[in-house]
């Protein structure tokens, strides 16, 4: 069974992506902000570790084992400049490189 684990699972893409996954056979871990924003009836399904994506040591705890990565990280309706998608997407590829995980998806958005 592939590991992935994805990032921003409880945002509008994320909640797709999570029950995608989940309906695929995959094995899911979930990195959530707050894990009551996982459905109910996904809760027993995947396994969710709570953390901020600009923490590294979380990142790459979360990416250690997984086969693949998915990143559906957003900001709400947050549109201030932001650099949390880029410090995090940074501590996810160094975190990939570390444990020598090589398959990923990206759904961003970025302003320059
Ligand atoms: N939806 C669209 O129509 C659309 C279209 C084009 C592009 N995009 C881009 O695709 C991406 C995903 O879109 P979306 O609408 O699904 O995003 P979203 O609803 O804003 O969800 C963002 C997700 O990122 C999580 N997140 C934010 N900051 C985090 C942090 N510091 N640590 C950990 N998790 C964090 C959020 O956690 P919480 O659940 O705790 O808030 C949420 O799960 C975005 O970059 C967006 O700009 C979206």
């Amino acid at each position: 069974m592939k590991r992935v684990v994805i990032f921003g699972a409880t945002g509008n893409t994320g909640l797709c992506s999570l029950r995608s996954a989940v309906e695929n056979d995959l094995d899911v871990r979930a990195f959530v902000r707050d894990k009551a924003k996982v459905p109910e009836d996904l809760k027993s399904k995947i396994e969710s570790v709570v953390g901020d994506v600009t923490n590294a040591e979380q990142v790459a705890n979360a990416v250690a084992g997984r086969d693949a990565v998915v990143v559906v990280l957003g900001t709400r309706n947050d549109l201030s400049p932001t650099t949390v998608l880029s410090q995090g997407l940074k501590n996810i590829i160094d975190a990939m490189k570390a444990h020598n995980v090589e398959l990923v998806s990206v759904c961003l958005s970025g302003k320059v």
